[in-house]
């Protein structure tokens, strides 16, 4: 007996089946939050937007300029960063929008840049650490670093912590002409659930480089971070939450060979979120009057507030990965 798909339509129950799981498909590609429906403004605030040349980093990079931000492009090439910043100058119609380079997996690179914001900018509102990748080959930086941990998390980390001056500056000032305080915004994922603790990866020992494992380790520690810098910085008005943008097919992808993008963009199609849709639960965090106030807490892609795996959530486990990653970033 021969088969079709269209079988599959035939009869009542498949019939019920195929509707079911394209609805749940629709909704869990479209969200609960708009950001088209939000009408926050930034007019007069500062953000800063990593990995804002592509993927899912250029639409949030968008959104905050279309909202009246000034917004800084932080990228790693300048020809790939010129395109973007072009394009975003254009559909916003904000020219305030400005490309400064830097390479997360180098301390240096990160130094350099947090030098020149804290020297250019007068404060800074929303930061949005969205750099990231998965699927890069084996390596070490030239800070004796594991390069995927050194991209994806300790440069993050110093970054932050560099800039967190000027996110402080309004508190101490406390000049409240706008309604939300400053912003951390991590960029996490659900793969952290994956993620195992071992500050040997830190270097690159003892790490299986089987497909995403790196990255899942670097978005547990993601996460475990936020929520440790959270309750650091309790009693001020900065928060720090993370998020899961979805399964996005971005140029995250990149580093996997030709066989791997393909399926990816196969299966891509039906279920998983455009780089635009994966914006969306960032966004919510940088901009949303929701999540004001709202600090140390994980959302999922649909901006739902989740808990991450326990790991994440281990106070005294964020203690001892903060004093690791000041310790790995400490100059001498
Ligand atoms: C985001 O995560 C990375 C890694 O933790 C971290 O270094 C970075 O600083 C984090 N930023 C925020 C905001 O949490
Ligand atoms: C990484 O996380 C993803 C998503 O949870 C999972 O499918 C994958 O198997 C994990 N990789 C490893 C090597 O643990």
């Amino acid at each position: 007996m021969s088969w079709q798909y269209t079988d599959l339509l035939s009869h009542p129950l498949w019939f019920a089946c195929t509707v079911l799981l394209a609805a749940v498909t629709r909704a869990q590609r479209r969200g609960r939050w708009n950001p088209g429906a939000c009408a926050v403004k930034l007019n007069g605030k500062t953000a800063i937007v990593t990995g804002a040349n592509t993927g899912i980093g250029k639409f949030i990079a968008l959104d905050l300029a279309r909202r009246g931000a000034r917004v800084i492009l932080a990228c790693r090439s300048k020809d790939r960063g010129t395109g973007a910043l072009n394009e975003i100058r254009k559909l916003s119609g904000n020219q305030d929008v400005h490309l400064r380079l830097v390479d997360t997996s180098s301390l240096e690179s990160v130094r350099k840049f947090a030098a020149q914001i804290l020297e250019e900018e007068k404060e800074l509102h929303i930061l949005v650490n969205n750099a990231g990748a998965s699927g890069l080959p084996k390596g070490m930086t030239a800070d004796g670093l594991d390069i995927t941990f050194a991209t994806n998390h300790v440069g993050p980390f110093l970054l932050t912590n560099l800039l967190k001056k000027k996110l402080l500056i309004r508190k101490l000032h406390h000049i409240s002409q706008f309604h939300s305080p400053a912003r951390i915004v991590n960029v996490s994922s659900a793969n952290h659930w994956r993620g195992k603790v071992d500050f040997s990866h830190f270097r690159g020992e003892n790490l299986v480089y089987t497909m995403d494992a790196v990255y899942n380790h670097t978005k547990l520690h993601n996460i475990i971070w936020t929520n440790e810098l959270a309750r650091r910085l309790k009693g001020t008005d900065v928060t720090a939450n993370s998020l899961h943008p979805g399964i996005v097919m971005t140029e995250v992808m990149r580093h996997y060979n030709f066989v791997v993008r393909l399926i990816f963009n196969m299966v891509g199609f039906f279920f998983f979120k455009s780089s635009e849709e994966g914006a969306v639960s960032t966004i919510y965090c940088a901009v949303s009057e929701d999540t004001e106030g709202i600090t140390g807490k994980y959302f999922d892609s649909d901006c739902s507030l989740v808990l991450p795996a326990p790991l994440a959530r281990d106070p005294a486990l964020g203690a001892k990965a903060f004093e690791h990653c000041e310790r790995l970033t400490a100059k001498l």
